[in-house]
């Protein structure tokens, strides 16, 4: 039985990679809600190239950690909108046997940022906020993959790099997602004449079937393989980024790039229901979060009332609400705020005080006169990796919106991330159409900017469950927890957990996203009833995830349908 289904998943896996070589959206699995299964290693991102990088790396003794770093490296070639070298990320790694830890790659804030460097005199400007060359942070990829692998991994540096850097060098073939995706981007790059000349051919969209080649990438890349890290932050590539920063009216410079360093971090546990939750630190929010919203949610049976019913999702958003309110208010950079409440906001405690707040049948009414929030890309990406030991890694890291700053390094190749957009904009000023001005978030030098990033991993009396994390912006953290829910609560699944339909409250506004088809009438009609104000959006988040199935000693892992994804194992 299980090698019946294990081989027909494995047929299923090569339809979508041979659907994806030729051109065609890899629609063979749409409608099955069976997992893809490996006997020995998995590696699930949202590119198909990228996957089976990781993929050959597992078949060539690399580890879990080795896997993630060049899918990583590869996805800053195969997929440009979120896989970079010019951003930033989060790793969280479970070994089989030892302590998990978590590597802390975010960008970081020039030497000359301050709280108002996003106003021009008395008024805040979006534009120098998110499309400026003041708009990017440090970048911390390559660092951090970097640490990651001096700590855990085991094949030469050299060899994980080397596939995207062959990659960028020979090109690839477009195909469908990527050529919509450049032709979509290509108009917001006209300031940039070095995106344009990357990313397009002299000004052409790319289209399906050309092949894509990206030699000053591969260049760059060369410069890592070869350097590490100081091929990045030191030497040509430094100083190209210096020069298009010194040239626009940016503020880093080669002392901002030199002094970047990525971070170890012990990982944010909590427990739910006798399972072990293991996930991102601040700065990023999502671990403190998702931990908190499990702790509420523990206080009830959510098994009996059901996945999808009222009584299930109005305690759900009743959770969201209240994390992404202490979020908005306690959390920043730990190394700016030492008071933060991490400990009260993830402790089973609070949780009751919480639950205390909770009226089963009426919504919460989140105070208009408190929090709201800054615009927040949701163009990241998500690498599940498990190997034969059973190490495990969930990365998650991204250049903040779609192509980030759009501005690609001159002669270097790659793009800079826009992620000073996720510092407050102004301080002090909080209004009800989307500002927030509190202190913990606020730029300052060398200061990194608030997270909703939240690769996760989820054990068991010391044994491997799960791997997830979602691309998603502020929704990321509701996303990992629901695909958590509906394994634990709902029994699903990892597909099935991953193809449920998802919802979003952020305490404000005070309204509940939910995806198209998500909720059926006569439970929103019960909603509406509680006071909740529900609407559809299209979809949220792409999961990659894997679960271990310990008494089939099997990997299953899920493609999220909702965008492009691709899980390979072997
Ligand atoms: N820029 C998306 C995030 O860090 O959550």
């Amino acid at each position: 039985m299980a090698f019946q289904a294990e081989r027909g998943i494995i047929c299923a896996v090569s339809v979508v990679v041979a659907a994806a070589w030729v051109g065609l959206a890899p629609t063979a699995l749409v409608g099955s809600t069976q997992p893809i299964r490996a006997r020995h290693a998995m590696v699930v991102s949202q590119d198909d190239l990228a996957s089976r990088v990781g993929d050959q790396v597992l078949r060539d003794g690399g580890n879990a950690v080795d896997a993630a770093v060049a899918t990583a490296f590869a996805l800053a070639v195969t997929y440009p909108t979120a896989g970079n070298i010019g951003g930033g990320g989060f790793l969280v790694y479970r070994p089989a046997a030892g302590d998990p830890v978590a590597y802390d790659f975010r960008e970081t804030a020039p030497a000359g940022a301050s709280p108002t460097m996003f106003m021009r005199g008395r008024e805040y400007d979006a534009r120098v906020h998110h499309n400026s060359h003041l708009a990017v942070g440090v970048p911390g990829t390559v660092a951090g993959l970097h640490l990651a692998w001096t700590e855990h991994g085991s094949l030469p540096w050299q060899r994980l790099v080397e596939p995207a850097e062959t990659l960028a060098r020979s090109g690839f073939v477009v195909r469908d997602p990527l050529a919509r995706s450049l032709a979509a981007v290509l108009p917001r790059m006209q300031d940039y004449p070095a995106s344009v000349a990357q990313f397009s051919k002299n000004g052409q969209p790319y289209q399906v079937g050309d092949t894509f080649r990206q030699p000053d990438l591969a260049l760059t890349l060369s410069r890592i393989r070869l350097d590490g890290p100081a091929g990045f932050y030191e030497g040509q590539t430094a100083d190209r980024i210096a020069a298009e920063m010194a040239a626009n009216g940016g503020i880093m410079t080669h002392a901002d790039l030199a002094a970047y360093r990525a971070l170890r971090r012990t990982p944010m546990t909590g427990t739910y229901r006798g399972y072990d939750i293991i996930s991102m630190p601040p700065i990023s929010s999502g671990g403190v979060a998702v931990i908190e919203m499990l702790n509420v949610l523990e206080g009830y049976d959510l098994g009996a009332s059901g996945s999808g019913s009222a009584a299930t999702t109005h305690l759900i958003i009743e959770a969201m609400r209240r994390a992404y309110a202490d979020r908005a208010k306690s959390l920043g950079d730990p190394d700016f705020n030492a008071r933060m409440p991490v400990a009260q906001l993830i402790s089973k405690d609070y949780a009751a005080e919480l639950r205390a707040t909770i009226n089963l049948d009426r919504a919460s009414v989140s105070s208009p006169d408190s929090f709201s929030w800054p615009a927040e890309g949701d163009e990241t990406t998500h690498v599940a990796v498990v190997d034969g030991a059973r190490n495990a890694v969930s990365l998650t890291y991204t250049l903040e919106q779609g192509y980030g700053s759009k501005i690609t390094v001159p002669g270097a190749g790659f793009l800079l991330n826009n992620e000073m957009g996720d510092f407050n904009p102004v301080p002090g000023l909080t209004t009800r159409s989307g500002r927030i001005g509190t202190d913990p978030n606020l730029a300052e030098p060398g200061k990194r900017m608030l997270s909703s990033m939240t690769p996760t991993i989820v054990s068991r009396d010391g044994r491997l469950v799960m791997v997830t994390g979602s691309p998603g912006g502020r929704t990321i953290i509701n996303t990992v927890l629901m695909t958590i829910l509906n394994v634990i609560d709902f029994g699903m699944n990892v597909q099935e957990a991953v193809d449920a339909p998802r919802l979003h409250h952020q305490w404000l506004p005070d309204e509940t996203r939910y995806e198209r088809w998500g909720l059926s009438p006569d439970t929103l009609a019960l909603l509406a009833q509680r006071g909740h104000r529900m609407v559809e959006i299209g979809v949220q988040g792409a999961v990659s995830a894997i679960v271990y199935n310990a008494e089939e000693d099997v990997l299953e892992a899920a493609e999220d349908r909702r965008r492009t994804s691709a899980a390979v194992g072997f």
